[in-house]
């Protein structure tokens, strides 16, 4: 089933790949949450070896260069995200080593051999968070760093109707369910914030911040109700998207 929901993704992400060009990518970590240039997360990135997990189209990757990385390494499952990804980085003068795998197999990338490892708004695509995690400890040194954004879990339980937002789910439920995304069948699964610190933690990661904020701009903005999914009025009571911070500690995982 979880190979079945892989090959089904890639196709879709594979026919949406356009219409995610720079969309997420840092220093930006997601809806109305605090950028890198306000958290300061990444260490020093002068001279260090980073691989992006679900690169995407680039833009994460050109950031880095940017700031003065060593090697720019990227991963993805879409082929057409990759290709825009290296047509993107070439035209800015990088020169990235991009794998076109799903972040759940081995697909040769080094071992103990990333300085920074990050991810933004691609790991909860996972159809297997533990192999994940635990596959990309084994990419970094030991004390490397780990960050990676993604949708907060409470979006999953709650919805809007008339001109309220109501809790229309249940939390604990780690539900797989589909839904169409720019025109596109996709499948995903839904996971608590503990799924994710927990299956950290078997990877032998220690977590060292988790950062559940709404921006400044947004607190501060008399925001109206309205009526998508990612709104300022949402965000003004609780984050739209989380951010973790994990460093390797232990120089295998617990568990496979
Ligand atoms: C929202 S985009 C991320 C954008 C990207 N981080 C950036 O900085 O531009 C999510 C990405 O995850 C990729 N993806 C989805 N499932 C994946 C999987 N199982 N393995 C690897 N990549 C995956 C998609 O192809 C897509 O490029």
């Amino acid at each position: 089933m979880a190979d079945n929901i892989l090959i089904k993704n890639k196709k879709s992400w594979d026919a949406m790949a356009d219409s995610w060009f720079g969309t997420t990518a840092l220093p930006t970590y997601g809806c109305l949450i605090p950028t890198e240039d306000e958290l300061k997360l990444f260490p020093d990135l002068r001279g260090k070896k980073v691989l992006d997990i679900g690169c995407g189209s680039g833009h994460s990757l050109k950031w880095c260069g940017d700031n003065g990385v060593s090697e720019l390494w990227g991963l993805d499952m879409s082929t057409k995200q990759i290709e825009n990804a290296r047509k993107f980085l070439n035209e800015n003068g990088y020169a990235p080593t991009l794998f076109n795998s799903p972040m759940e197999l081995d697909c040769g990338l080094p071992k103990e051999y990333f300085d920074i490892v990050y991810s933004i708004y691609a790991i909860g695509w996972t159809v297997d968070l533990q192999t994940t995690f635990n596959n990309i400890a084994t990419y970094l040194k030991k004390d490397g760093v780990f960050i990676f954004s993604w949708d907060h879990p409470i979006m999953h339980c709650v919805d809007v109707q008339d001109d309220k937002i109501i809790f229309k789910g249940c939390y604990l439920n780690e539900d797989i369910f589909s839904y169409i995304q720019h025109g596109n069948p996709v499948t995903i699964k839904n996971r608590k914030l503990s799924t994710y610190i927990n299956a950290l933690v078997k990877a032998g990661f220690m977590v060292e911040q988790l950062v559940e904020e709404t921006n400044d701009v947004t607190l501060t903005w008399p925001a109206e109700f309205s009526s998508g999914y990612y709104t300022p009025y949402k965000a003004k009571k609780f984050p739209l998207s989380f951010i973790i911070k994990a460093r390797k500690i232990l120089l295998r995982p617990m568990s496979k």
